[in-house]
């Protein structure tokens, strides 16, 4: 499974990307607010075209998707195309991020606006990553319609379903995809289960887009995610360095550096 780190946060990308370990990023309107709000609150000024091709060239070789803010075909279209014209000469890297369904609740008419913005960037050979999916048959469509990734946001759906049923939550808590629960959206018992679904669909029709398992809180969900079929997960900052936490690992290292002995220590020392 690849790994992509989900922020616009600079400092963040650059520092999983010299681990060595990032295949991608993911941003949204979301998290370049963020990034800006923090930026503006150490008292920095921003030049957003540049902080954002800083981005793309720390991560080269790694993808990066960008989204559109309008939810309109053509202004979608017209976004995406200008997006990807100015920011994808500067490492060949990006993703153009359309939402599946870019209607608000009670707007009707404009349920196809994504699939048909996904479609044109598409045959244009703009690469789509279909995002804000919370269902199967959303992923089937953008795939069909020509994403070359689908986003299942599998910690909102988590939020969903507690929420729905009055369960109290923190965002980063655990919640299981035993489909032992009798909790479900429609047939999806948890996040991870919505991932689960997408990639058995995929592989069972030899569908080619890639599953990328979004809004992820944790580490046993990265973990889920991967055992899920997820070909990609994207991952905050945070979880990524807990990928690595184990308080096993800890004291093993504490132990093994305290009986360091000078003899063992020293025989590198001094020599090339
Ligand atoms: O990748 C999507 C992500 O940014 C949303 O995450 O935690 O806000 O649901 P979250």
């Amino acid at each position: 499974m690849q790994i992509f780190i989900d922020s616009a946060k600079l400092e963040e990308i650059k520092e999983a990307y010299n681990a060595g370990i990032l295949d991608g990023v993911t941003t949204n309107p979301s998290l370049i607010k963020k990034a800006v709000e923090e930026i503006k609150k150490r008292g920095d000024g921003i030049d957003m075209e540049d902080y954002i091709k800083e981005i793309l060239k720390t991560a080269h070789n790694a993808r990066v998707s960008l989204e559109v803010t309008e939810y309109i075909y053509d202004k979608m279209v017209e976004q995406g195309r200008k997006l990807f014209k100015m920011f994808n000469p500067a490492a060949k890297n990006v993703y153009i991020k359309i939402p599946a369904n870019p209607s608000f609740e009670g707007e009707k008419g404009k349920e196809f606006d994504g699939l048909r913005a996904i479609k044109t960037l598409s045959q244009e050979g703009i690469p789509v990553n279909c995002t804000l999916v919370f269902t199967p048959e959303q992923a089937l469509l953008a795939a069909k319609a020509g994403a070359k990734i689908v986003s299942p946001f599998a910690g909102r759906i988590d939020d969903y379903l507690r929420t729905k049923n009055n369960i109290a939550f923190d965002k980063s808590d655990y919640y299981p995809a035993d489909g032992k629960n009798d909790l479900n959206d429609n047939g999806i018992v948890s996040g991870i289960d919505l991932v689960r679904q997408i990639a058995e669909i995929f592989k069972k029709h030899s569908i080619e887009a890639e599953v990328l398992a979004a809004s992820i809180r944790n580490t046993r969900q990265a973990r889920e995610a991967a055992l899920a079929g997820a070909d990609i997960a994207t991952l905050p900052f945070e979880v990524i360095k807990e990928l690595l936490a184990h308080y096993k690992t800890r004291e093993g290292m504490r132990s093994f550096t305290d009986d360091a002995i000078p003899e063992y220590v020293n025989l590198t020392k001094g020599r090339n």
